[in-house]
C-alpha cells in the first residue's frame, strides 16, 4: 500500500508530489518545473529554500532545539521585539505590546479568543466576526469562521460567536449587545475570496470598539508581514488594533504563529492560563527571526506593493480576466464567464498546474495569486503568460 493511501482523505487527492523548491520555482518528482504563485497559501513569502532561513535553521538545529516554555531561549525574544515594532509602526500606538507564540494560525486565533474572553470577563464573551471570513479549523476558530456550510458537520460548536455581513458596519452594529466583548476580522478576506475591507469599515469597527469597550482583533494570518503592501493589512486604514494574530509567512514554511496584544490586554493572561509545548520553540523562532531580518532588509511591503502593481497590470491586460482585486501580492483574478466555457476556476487552476503554474481557485469564478514577495518581473510575465495560454485554450503542458 502506498504511503498516500494511508493518509486521511481530508485534503482530497493531491495531484503532484513536490520534491524541491528554490525562490519562485518548484520541482516535482519527475523533475518538472513550476512557478509557484501560491506560496503554500501565502506562506513562503521569501521564496522556497531561502538561503538565510536555511542557514538559520541548520545553525539552530546544531545549537539548541527545545527546552520548553518553562525556560527562556534567545531567538523568540528578538522575534517578539521585531513583531511589536512592526505592528505598532504607523498606528500611533504607544506600546510596547506583548507577544505570545503558538504553532499555527488557528492556534494563534484560539489564543486570541481566550485572551479576549479572559480580559473582558464572564458575560462579555461573545465574538462577532464576518460572513465569508476564515479563522481556522479548531472548534472555536471554526465557530468564528463565517461559513455556515463548514459548521454543519461539526455541530454543536462552542457557544459565543456571531456573524455579520462583510464590509457592512450597520450589520455589525445591529448584532452588538453587552455580551459582545470583541470583534474579529481579517483586513482582507483571503479564503473568502480575496475581499479587501473598506477603510471606512475598519475605521468604523475601531470606533464601535472604542465606544462600547470591545476589543478589536485583527486576523493577519494571511495578510500580515508585508503581503498587502504594508507590514499589516490594518495599517492601510491607519487604525489601532487591540490584538493581532500572525502565522503563515512568519516562518517562511516553518510552523509558527503569534499573538500580539496591547500590554493592558495581554496582562489578562496569568501563569497557567494558556500554553503550548512547542509555541515559540527555538527552531521555529530561529526561522522567524531570520525571516523578519530579511524582510526588513528588503523592505518586504515595498516589494509587495511594486510587484503587486506589475502583476495587476499584467492580469488586467489578459483576455479572459474580467477584473483584478486585492492588495499588494494577495490578488484574485476574476475570470470572464464567457471565457470559462462551463469550467470552474478550480478547473483553470488544475490546467495551470499541468502547464507549470501553481495558483488556486478561491471562488468558483476567481483565481488567487500570491507569489513570493521576491518574485522577479520576468517570473511575473512568465506566469501570466502561462495563465493566458490556459485561458486561451492553447496551453502547452510543460514537459
Ligand atoms: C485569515 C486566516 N486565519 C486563520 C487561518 C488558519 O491558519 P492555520 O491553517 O495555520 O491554522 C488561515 C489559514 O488559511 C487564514 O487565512
Amino acid at each position: 500500500m502506498s504511503g498516500q493511501r494511508l493518509l486521511m482523505g481530508n485534503y482530497g487527492d493531491p495531484p503532484v508530489t513536490f520534491v524541491r523548491g528554490s525562490g519562485t520555482e518548484l520541482f516535482d518528482d519527475t523533475g518538472k518545473r513550476y512557478l509557484d504563485f501560491l506560496c503554500g497559501l501565502a506562506v513562503t513569502s521569501l521564496g522556497h529554500s531561502h538561503p538565510r532561513v536555511a542557514a538559520a535553521l541548520a545553525g539552530q538545529a546544531g545549537t539548541l532545539l527545545h527546552v520548553s516554555n518553562l525556560f527562556d531561549t534567545e531567538p523568540h525574544l528578538e522575534v517578539a521585539a521585531r513583531l511589536d515594532a512592526l505592528v505598532r509602526s504607523g498606528t500611533g500606538a504607544t506600546g510596547p505590546g506583548r507577544v505570545l507564540f503558538q504553532n499555527s494560525g488557528a492556534e494563534a486565533n484560539e489564543a486570541a479568543i481566550k485572551l479576549a474572553r479572559k480580559h473582558q470577563g464572564r458575560g462579555r464573551h461573545v465574538v462577532v466576526s464576518a460572513m465569508r471570513s476564515f479563522h481556522g479549523r479548531t472548534l472555536a476558530t471554526l465557530a468564528a469562521t463565517g461559513q455556515p456550510e463548514k459548521h454543519e458537520p461539526f455541530q454543536p460548536l462552542p457557544e459565543g460567536f456571531r456573524h455579520a455581513a462583510w464590509n457592512d458596519l450597520a450589520a455589525f452594529e445591529a448584532v452588538l449587545d453587552p455580551s459582545v466583548g470583541a470583534i474579529l476580522v481579517e483586513p482582507l478576506q483571503g479564503e473568502g475570496g480575496v475581499n479587501p475591507a473598506d477603510v471606512d469599515f475598519l475605521v468604523g469597527l475601531r470606533r464601535l470598539c472604542d465606544e462600547r469597550g470591545m476589543l478589536l482583533i485583527l486576523d493577519e494570518i494571511q495578510t500580515g508581514l508585508g503581503r498587502t503592501g504594508r507590514w499589516f493589512g490594518f495599517q492601510h486604514a491607519g487604525i489601532r488594533p487591540d490584538i493581532v494574530t500572525v502565522a503563515k509567512a512568519l516562518g517562511n514554511g516553518v510552523p509558527i504563529g503569534a499573538v500580539w496584544a496591547e500590554a493592558d490586554v495581554a496582562a489578562a493572561f496569568r501563569p497557567g492560563d494558556h500554553g503550548s509545548t512547542f509555541g515559540g520553540q527555538p527552531l521555529a523562532a530561529s526561522a522567524a527571526r531570520e525571516v523578519l531580518r530579511v524582510m526588513e532588509e528588503i523592505d518586504a511591503p515595498a516589494c509587495a506593493a511594486a510587484r503587486g502593481a506589475t502583476l495587476t497590470g499584467l492580469l488586467e491586460a489578459l483576455p479572459g480576466v474580467s477584473g483584478v482585486r486585492g492588495l499588494g501580492l494577495l490578488l484574485a483574478a476574476e475570470l470572464d464567464p464567457t471565457a470559462l466555457d462551463d469550467q470552474k476556476a478550480a478547473d483553470v487552476a488544475r490546467a495551470c498546474l499541468e502547464a507549470g503554474l501553481v495558483v488556486n481557485g478561491v471562488t468558483p469564478t476567481a483565481l488567487r495569486l500570491a507569489p513570493p514577495l521576491t518574485v522577479t518581473d520576468d517570473e511575473l510575465a512568465e506566469g501570466v503568460a502561462i495563465l493566458g495560454d490556459v485561458l486561451a485554450g492553447d496551453a502547452e503542458v510543460a514537459a
